[in-house]
């Protein structure tokens, strides 16, 4: 096989760390070109040390002058620019794996150096994925989606014809509160909404898992990679997590796709995509599986995924306005400002006061971004429980 020369944005976060633990399995397989993150200077340091990248990226300012402290052999470049100019150095792929709509310029920064993307980070998706399509279109850049659902789909699709495809069904684990009565939800701590029971991920899509946003962002994300409309995709429960997502074809069958619950399968098949390449990693056991369920979820439950659902049939700006509104409340939430209920709270406010328009262009999305940031703050603030 040949070396893959690879950057990883966003390299100290889950997936960041679960694609450096695939590329340490196959030292001959991958070389790391570039590594970005935030502010987490002590594990980058040692991805550094470790991986030997020619380019490294510390978006915070101040963390960035802490990393230079370290007396490391590969200095740093710091700001969003510099994450954007390292997404278009040339390599053979670059895995997007930042968390939120801030990744969305050097996704597409990326695309325009013509670099294949692995795309983990799905909220830029959520916001512009038609744009986002539109552009790989032009450059001729294939897009490999590494969330596992969208993964799954993606492979069952292989050789399939568009016009074939009856439905997608999303599988959702339900998070760890599904089930439970909403009325006992008011107290949740983001200790336990972090706690998802089958996947172990960054803060913000825990929460998300939790709330059901998630599945939400999810359909979003699937209309925009297999080029669908939200009709054509379905949500369905399935809490032991085994079948990562299924297809159903117009001649009534039903591809599905089954796997451990482990970010390295999909990292791995996104990272080497065409070819297949032996692993050691566990593998299922399928004397072992037993009561795999589907069920219809609870819209009543969680009504961000109906918030997500309906945004996702307007179109436009709607689900910008979706995704900008959620990350606020999740945030807020996660600085214990919000209760967890009062995300959907938020997200439905927001949704209520502003206005979806045609999404012609990244300016006229960026502008809905910042409008809905700006009146979910507002909300939170007047929900009365901002911390002073
Ligand atoms: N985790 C999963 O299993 C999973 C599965 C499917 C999809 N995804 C998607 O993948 C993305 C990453 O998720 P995650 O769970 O890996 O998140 P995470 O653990 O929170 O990691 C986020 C990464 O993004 C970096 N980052 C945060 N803010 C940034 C900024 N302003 N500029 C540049 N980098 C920034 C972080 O750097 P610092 O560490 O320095 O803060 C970290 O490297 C999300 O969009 C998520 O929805 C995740």
């Amino acid at each position: 096989m040949k070396r893959h020369r690879i950057i990883i944005l966003g390299s100290t976060g889950s997936i960041g760390r679960s694609a450096l633990d695939v590329v340490r399995s196959y030292p001959d397989v991958f070389e790391v070109v570039g590594l970005a993150a935030n502010s987490n200077v002590e594990l980058l340091a040692a991805q550094v040390n470790e991986f030997s990248p020619a380019h490294v990226v510390v978006v915070d300012e101040d963390a960035a002058a802490k990393y230079g402290q370290l007396g490391l052999s590969v200095a740093c470049a710091s700001g969003l620019a510099a994450l954007d100019d390292l997404a278009a150095v040339e390599v053979d792929i670059v895995l997007c794996a930042v968390v939120g709509a801030i990744g969305l310029h050097s996704l597409l920064s990326a695309i325009d150096a013509g670099n294949r993307v692995a795309v983990a980070n799905k909220e830029p998706f959520v916001m512009a994925g038609q744009l986002i399509m539109a552009r790989a279109r032009a450059k001729g850049v294939e897009v490999l989606p590494v969330d596992s659902e969208h993964n799954a789909i993606f492979q069952c699709l292989q050789g399939a014809a568009p016009e074939a495809v009856q439905c997608i069904h999303l599988t959702a684990s339900g998070g760890p509160f599904y089930g439970r009565d909403r009325d006992t939800l008011h107290t949740i701590a983001p200790a336990e909404a972090t706690n998802h029971p089958t996947w172990d991920m960054g803060a913000k899509i825990s929460v998300d898992s939790a709330t059901l946003m998630n599945k939400g962002l999810e359909i979003i994300e699937a209309m925009w990679l297999f080029d669908l409309p939200a009709e054509k995709i379905e949500v369905v429960v399935h809490p032991q997590s085994i079948v990562h997502s299924l297809v159903e074809f117009t001649d009534g069958h039903i591809l599905a796709h089954l796997g451990v619950t482990d970010m390295k399968f999909p990292i791995l098949f996104a990272l080497t995509y065409p070819e297949r390449v032996s692993t050691p990693m566990a593998r299922l056991d399928l004397t072992t599986m037993k009561d795999l369920t589907f069920s219809t979820p609870e819209f009543d439950d969680f009504p961000c995924l109906g918030h997500a659902r309906e945004a996702a049939a307007q179109g436009g700006t709607a689900p910008a306005i979706l995704n900008a509104a959620n990350e606020e409340a999740v945030h807020a939430f996660c600085r214990e400002e919000i209760p967890f209920l009062a995300i959907s709270d938020v997200v439905g406010e927001v949704r209520q006061q502003c206005a979806g328009r045609a999404a012609t262009d990244l300016e006229t999305i960026l502008s809905a971004d910042r409008d809905a940031r700006v009146r979910a703050l507002e909300v939170i603030h007047t929900l009365g429980t901002v911390k002073t």
